[in-house]
């Protein structure tokens, strides 16, 4: 299949899953350990219907969601990725620009390979920061002013990597390896990886002409000059997850970061309101994409308690398992004001480089677009829970 022949998130993830060794592409897909919080996350939506209303004017739609006091085009933004350039080079500022180009957030992973000051070069207006804190409170906080020195006008905290998690798929298949040196795990240690590796001679060939395995490009400052990418790697293995963090070191996040402080991975509606307490400006509702706890619920099914929780007192946003435009109005009719997605774009930027990204962005746009006008919603602030369909019909009424 080649690009412009996709037609959902779907076929980008079967061009994806094509174009990369099963190491590398398990890395993306997969979830901890039996894997049930994948399917979790999709089914959360499928429980949902939404409730046409017809006969309403829906010549003119607007997808238009203004939050943090900016209008982005779409309710969606690209959630943090980290090792994107080891899937295609690149990728991180790919995702950048497509942001920049479509006028929705992206929020750069602290695990990028690309940097901060390159995603504010790239995207000035669309680029977010999404902090790993370090053991080294001094490493945490150089990270939250070159945020801020960049100018970006949103920093992410990801709370929910207290601990890394049992990814077995990437244990058996040995991806530490290819984050480490391919060549040398493929040459040395596992004949399989090198056959996996010719049997995707797109990707081998792209890591090859790179010169290997990407370094985490934030990392590398606090590192001595000529450090390896493995040495960045090694590095940021030894400081993150900082298991010692508090609510305490957010108050300190706090009144470090000038602008927008997003809190990411809260799932408990008393966590919730601990964030807008101590002055967030918003959460990402997320179970991480099912990556970290197998035993977490749907991100989509705690929304509604946690939008109970906080009201109107912080933006909720939500991710993991939005596949189709659909999935974000459901969202939206749930209490979040914006959704974001993280496999998707990803999908897009190995199956077709920039161009992928592009198209996955607009087969979101052209989903929400069609479904606004099935559902007789020409603009987000009419969406709510009428238009979900629930078993006692007169609560629709
Ligand atoms: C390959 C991959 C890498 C990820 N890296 C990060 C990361 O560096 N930081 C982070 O906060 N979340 C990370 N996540 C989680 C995403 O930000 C997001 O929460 C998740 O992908 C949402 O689920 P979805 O993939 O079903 O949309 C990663 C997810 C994937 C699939």
């Amino acid at each position: 299949m080649r690009l412009n022949d996709a037609i959902n998130i779907e076929d980008l993830h079967q061009m994806a899953k094509r174009r990369l060794p099963k190491v590398a592409f398990d890395f993306i897909e997969g979830g901890l350990e039996d894997e049930r919080g994948l399917a979790r996350n999709t089914e959360a939506f499928h429980k949902h219907f939404l409730l046409p209303r017809y006969l309403v004017d829906v010549s003119k739609r607007d997808q238009s969601q203004t939050i943090f006091g900016r209008k982005f085009n779409s309710p969606f933004g690209i959630s943090p990725t980290g090792s994107a350039g080891l899937f295609r080079r690149g990728a991180d500022m790919m995702l950048a620009e497509a942001a920049r180009e479509a006028n929705i957030p992206y929020i750069m992973s602290g695990a990028s390979n690309q940097t901060i000051e390159d995603a504010a070069r790239v995207a000035p207006q669309n680029a977010w920061y999404q902090l790993y804190a370090a053991k080294d409170a001094a490493v945490s906080d150089d990270l939250i002013k070159r945020t801020a020195d960049a100018g970006l006008d949103a920093l992410v905290l990801t709370v929910d990597v207290p601990v890394h998690s049992k990814r077995e798929r990437n244990t058996r298949n040995g991806y530490a390896s290819i984050r480490g040196n391919w060549l040398q795990a493929a040459l040395s240690l596992k004949p399989s990886l090198l056959a996996e590796a010719m049997a995707h001679p797109g990707w081998i060939i792209e890591y090859i002409k790179h010169g290997g395995t990407p370094p985490l490009g934030n990392w590398t400052p606090y590192l001595p000059d000529g450090a390896t990418p493995e040495e960045t790697i090694k590095f940021n293995r030894a400081q993150v997850p900082a298991d010692k963090q508090t609510w305490k070191e957010l108050e300190h996040y706090r009144a470090l970061f000038p602008r927008k402080l997003v809190v990411k991975g809260i799932m408990s509606p008393a966590d919730a309101l601990r964030c807008a307490e101590i002055g967030c400006d918003g959460i990402i509702v997320s179970n991480h994409g099912a990556r970290q706890l197998d035993q977490a619920p749907a991100s989509l099914d705690v929304l509604p308690a946690i939008k109970r929780a906080v009201g109107d007192r912080m933006t909720v946003m939500l991710d993991s398992g939005v596949r189709r435009g659909a999935d974000i109005l459901i969202a939206l009719c749930l209490g979040a004001d914006f959704c974001f997605f993280g496999r998707p774009t990803l999908y897009g930027a190995v199956a077709g480089g920039l161009d992928g990204v592009k198209k996955a962005i607009d087969i979101f746009r052209g989903e929400i677009d069609l479904v606004m006008g099935q559902i007789g919603a020409p603009s987000l602030d009419v969406l709510g829970p009428d238009f979900l369909w629930q078993e006692d019909w007169q609560r629709n009424q």
